[in-house]
């Protein structure tokens, strides 16, 4: 049986840097479960489908032609009907067409299979919104990373001018609080933590410090044998 490790929490709270560091380290499959919202928030754009269309939405995510692979440099190159999308994926506004989507019930029953089929031998770090309360709810090690807003649009922040990006920090402050607030309180599993989750405050840690956090309850719990590849 293949090992999972749910790792969720809100945008910013180093989810994705974490759990790619992470399957690096031990060897395991990475599903970055927000990249599948976001391709069907570009594949609703594509096929001229509403963000409120519940039932064609559905469709659109049981079917949609998607594919991950790993370029040469180590990057992961995400391919949308054949085509790399992996610069348009990770625009805020795709970001904010991803959380729209997933307000659907529909959407996330028609992902709850495709995301389940990335568990594979020797484990899988599973990066999300709902993986340790819906996806996988008996994962046996379940970490819910947060930071404050002002910490996570600060990143982002970062992220963006690094890019060359020209942004205001203010008015990423209110796009990380608008999305938090509809992946909080959407009816079709809202961004909470999982009752037996491991919850971590990052904003005053470096990545480095959560990762050996997390990896040291890996050992505690006993799920992997080697760390280092
Ligand atoms: O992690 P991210 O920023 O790539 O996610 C984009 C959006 O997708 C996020 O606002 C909420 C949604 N999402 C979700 O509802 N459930 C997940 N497991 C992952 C992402």
């Amino acid at each position: 049986m293949e090992t999972i490790i749910a790792v969720d929490g809100p945008s910013g709270a180093g989810k994705g840097t974490v759990s790619r560091g992470l399957a690096n380290k031990l060897g395991f499959h990475y599903l970055d479960s927000g990249a599948l919202y976001r391709l069907l928030g570009l594949a609703a754009v594509r096929h001229s489908v509403s963000t409120d269309n519940n039932q064609a939405l559905s469709n659109l995510a049981a079917h949609m032609d998607i594919d991950f692979r790993n370029a040469s440099d180590g990057s992961l190159v995400v391919l949308l009907e054949g085509e790399d999308v992996s610069l348009e994926l990770r625009t805020e506004n795709t970001g904010a067409l991803a959380s729209q989507v997933a307000a659907h019930t529909g959407v996330r029953g028609a992902l709850l299979q495709r995301q389940r089929l990335f568990a594979k031998e020797p484990g899988l770090i599973a990066d999300g919104r709902d993986m340790g309360t819906v996806v996988f709810p008996r994962a046996p090690l379940k970490i819910y990373l947060t930071a404050s807003i002002e910490e996570r649009a600060q990143r982002r922040y970062k992220e963006l001018l690094d890019k060359g990006e020209n942004v205001s920090l203010r008015a990423l402050i209110e796009q990380v609080r608008s999305r938090d607030e509809r992946d909080l309180s959407r009816d079709a599993s809202p961004l909470i933590p999982a009752a037996d989750a491991i919850e971590l405050d990052t904003s005053e840690l470096s990545i480095q410090e959560v990762m050996d956090t997390v990896l040291n309850l890996v050992y505690v719990k006993g799920l992997a044998r080697v760390i280092d590849q």
